[in-house]
């Protein structure tokens, strides 16, 4: 998990994660940090193995720590952080030192996914779709208080436990 540790300490991940703590810090909905981070990668990384997609783990954890990262934007300046995040995202890959570096094509798959995280789409590429159902999959909604003031849709929510 090299390249994966070599990212949280990249002082733009930092910057960005950090003033993203600041501005959740009371939110009731669904926050972005650690946790959920973590959750998404687990998800991506079970359903990976179950259904023998055959990703790197690293790879894995990498588009899971990146994907939100985007999200801070989106409260300030109205960006939405999907758009927000990938241009992020390819500044703090292009900024690992050179031992630590993702190749051309690990960094488009990456991106790819932070760009297409959203919204399920008929067309996804493999990964792009882990990442999407695993991060709806992480939400647990059917434990949330505050749930019933949340304004997902009631057909997005996890009302139960799905594996
Ligand atoms: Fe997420």
């Amino acid at each position: 998990m090299d390249r994966v540790n070599a990212i949280l300490c990249q002082p733009l991940y930092r910057k960005y994660y950090d003033s993203l703590e600041e501005i959740e810090r009371d939110r009731i909905f669904c926050r972005h940090q650690m946790p959920h981070l973590l959750d998404v990668a687990r998800i991506m990384e079970i359903r990976n193995l179950e259904e023998k997609l055959g990703f790197d783990r690293e790879l894995i954890y990498a588009a899971a720590v990146l994907h939100d990262i985007g999200k801070s934007l989106q409260y300030t300046d109205k960006i939405p952080h999907e758009k927000a995040g990938e241009k992020i995202a390819a500044q703090i890959l292009d900024g690992l030192p050179q031992e630590m570096v993702f190749s051309e094509e690990e960094k488009g798959m990456i991106l790819r996914a932070i760009r297409g995280h959203r919204r399920l789409r008929e067309d996804m590429e493999p990964f792009e779709r882990l990442l999407c159902e695993s991060d709806k999959a992480s939400r647990m909604c059917f434990a949330c208080p505050a749930e019933e003031q949340c304004d997902w849709s009631r057909e997005k929510k996890n009302m139960e436990i799905k594996v």
